[in-house]
């Protein structure tokens, strides 16, 4: 029976350990794709993401594997993104999977999003097959990490496989584990349809592809599908897999992983998580863990020239179409004028839309310093849900302010714990508990505000365990803060989009700090321009621009003129990235000193 030899898997690893590196090695292994066509990293798609190494977008691919027992297995290898702030992702496309590979790279051992996903994996009920990768390396140490695999993540790694991804050794004890290990999927194909949704995509000819698991009966062309978070229906146009290209299939059943399109227009209606049955003969009930992502971080997007708002806007709602995680909605700045206040997964998430908006659509842009939610309880008993540093209210009607708080798991060698520790107190961390890996490397936990994480906290900490340090956090909920609003005033006048929220007690300290991180962004005008901080009506710091006096082409008077050309290109390039504020023209870099203080 098809289904019983069918195995569906995903890899999982920390960052860099060489899960791209062993897809691609077993999709040539098994042939799916000849060597001709073997592109390094085949399945991370974008060119952003092959730039920048991480897997965004999830993806699957079918392949067949000839066995030693004589049989041909089916498999899906299912991608999953790597990253902590695309941890719901890879949670559902684990849930379309029996069984994980492990990867841990044999250098370096278990880091921190090893264990965040491995933690996934084991919520999943995924059969977990560890592999120790890199054994090439002459640092590396297979044994050190196998222990470390049995101690910490406390699964039997007796029998991980000891491979190096890049120099193809171990490859096919890894397809007969999964063959051996990896349960086929279980499920009636008699049963009503119940595929789960992992990932979704846009294709302008095709609508909305959604990339489904189906767990139970079967889906085709033709079938009126409901998606059951809405209850919205459409008529299915194609199903197929990939292989790694679409291929397409007269119809999907139980264990299968495919793709599926049916017209669907709006990527809203298709949230990652949710289940699809048969709109005649629907399922009872839908899969479990349904959940809606919900932004974590805000800023506000500008564009430098303001003519180009339409333009961003197009933008967004483009890549929105592939991103149903990506937010956004208009905001005026008193200072920025008109653009989008944009809210996002996380940091890297709000990295990535930032770069595509410039590099895909050439948009020049200013961007606000990130904040988090926070909940402001007023005087009058209701609560105001913030995310715009903006709005908070005035301190006569706030009874009291609530932020996010996460965990976070630090791992180091032992010998930077104290470094952590020094750097996770002074962001009013909260010390949990700390445990020893192996012989030298800790996992230290803390309960940390986010607004210290997203303000410089990962800088910090990788300056200061040179590196050495990996780190991984998950939201634990809101806590009451003292916190406030710090106001900056250029010339006199509050620049909305410098406002930020701070803990009492480092106002004063980081008021300083950016008012004279100002001073030296901002270039001389030519009048005197006071730079101040401010809480409420108090200044808490004060600082000077002086006039401009000079010329810059009086010091290369009679100079020559290649020189004095240089001179004033450096002007032009330099002023592309201004922005007026009043009477004060302001760097695109002063609206991200609130974040980087160094
Ligand atoms: P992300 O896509 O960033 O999540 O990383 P990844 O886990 O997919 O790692 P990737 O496969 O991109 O490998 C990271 C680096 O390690 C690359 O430079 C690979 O060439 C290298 N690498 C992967 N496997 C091996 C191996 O077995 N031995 C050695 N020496 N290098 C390897």
């Amino acid at each position: 029976k098809r289904q019983e030899s069918i195995r569906n898997f995903s890899i999982i690893a920390h960052i860099d350990h060489g899960k791209s590196t062993l897809a691609d090695r077993i999709l040539q292994q098994t042939e799916t794709v000849s060597d001709r066509e073997m592109q390094a990293q085949l399945l991370d798609s974008m060119d952003l993401e092959r730039e920048r190494g991480i897997t965004i977008k999830l993806n699957a691919v079918e392949l067949t594997y000839n066995a030693k027992d004589g049989k041909e297995y089916i498999f899906h290898l299912i991608d999953t993104p790597g990253h902590v702030d695309f941890s719901y992702e890879v949670s559902r496309s684990l849930a379309a999977c029996e069984g994980a590979v492990l990867v841990v790279d044999a250098a370096q051992g278990i880091e921190a999003q090893t264990l965040a996903n491995v933690y996934l994996a084991i919520d999943n009920d995924l059969e977990i097959l560890p592999v120790i990768n890199k054994i090439d390396l002459p640092a590396a140490d297979p044994e050190r990490v196998r222990g470390e695999i049995e101690d910490v993540i406390g699964i039997d790694a007796s029998e991980a496989v000891l491979a190096s991804a890049k120099a193809g050794i171990g490859i096919e004890e890894i397809l007969e584990q999964i063959v051996e290990y990896v349960p086929a999927p279980i499920g009636d194909v008699e049963a009503p349809l119940k595929a789960l949704i992992f990932d979704s995509v846009y294709d302008s000819y095709r609508g909305v592809v959604l990339n489904i698991r189906v767990m139970e009966g079967v889906v085709k062309p033709g079938d009126v599908i409901k998606l059951m978070s809405n209850d919205k229906e459409y008529e299915v146009t194609e199903v197929g897999i990939f292989s790694p290209k679409a291929v397409q299939k007269d119809f999907l059943m139980v264990g299968d992983v495919g793709y599926v399109t049916a017209s669907i227009k709006n990527i809203q209606d298709t949230r990652v998580g949710d289940t699809i049955t048969l709109a005649d003969n629907p399922a009872d009930e839908a899969l479990e863990g349904y959940r809606r992502m919900n932004p974590m971080v805000y800023c506000g997007l500008y564009p430098i020239d303001t003519s180009k708002n339409v333009e961003l806007r197009e933008a967004l709602e483009k890549l929105e179409l592939n991103d149903s995680a990506l937010e956004f909605e208009a905001e005026t700045s008193q200072a920025l004028g008109f653009g989008f206040r944009c809210g996002f997964l996380g940091l890297l998430h709000m990295d990535v839309i930032q770069e595509r908006l410039e590099r895909e659509f050439n948009l020049d842009l200013i961007t606000t310093a990130p904040s988090v939610i926070y909940h402001v309880n007023r005087t009058d008993g209701s609560m105001q849900v913030i995310d715009n540093p903006a709005d908070f209210p005035d301190p006569s009607m706030i009874e009291s302010v609530e932020e996010p708080f996460v965990k976070a798991n630090i791992m180091v060698p032992n010998d930077y714990v104290g470094a952590v520790m020094e750097i996770s107190q002074r962001k009013r961390g909260e010390f949990v508990t700390m445990d020893y890996l192996d012989e030298y490397r800790v996992n230290v936990v803390y309960n940390l505000p986010l607004s210290e994480i997203v303000y410089d906290f990962f800088d910090k900490l990788k300056s200061s365990t040179k590196g050495y340090a990996s780190f991984d956090y998950e939201l634990i909920g809101y806590r009451p803060s003292n916190l406030v609003k710090m106001e900056i005033l250029l010339n006199n006048e509050t620049v909305d989009a410098l406002s930020f929220i701070v803990h009492r007690e480092f106002a004063y300290e980081r008021g300083r700090l950016i008012v004279d991180k100002l001073r030296k962004l901002i270039p001389r005008q030519q009048f005197e321009v006071p730079i101040q901080a401010a809480i409420g009506t108090k200044i808490v710091a004060r600082t000077d621009i002086k006039a401009l006096r000079k010329n810059v082409l009086a010091k290369c008077y009679g100079g020559d003129v290649s020189r004095k050309r240089k001179l004033l290109e450096k002007q032009k390039e330099g002023k592309k990235r201004m922005k007026s504020i009043g009477s004060v023209e302001v760097p695109q870099d002063a609206f991200m000193a609130v974040l980087k203080m160094d």
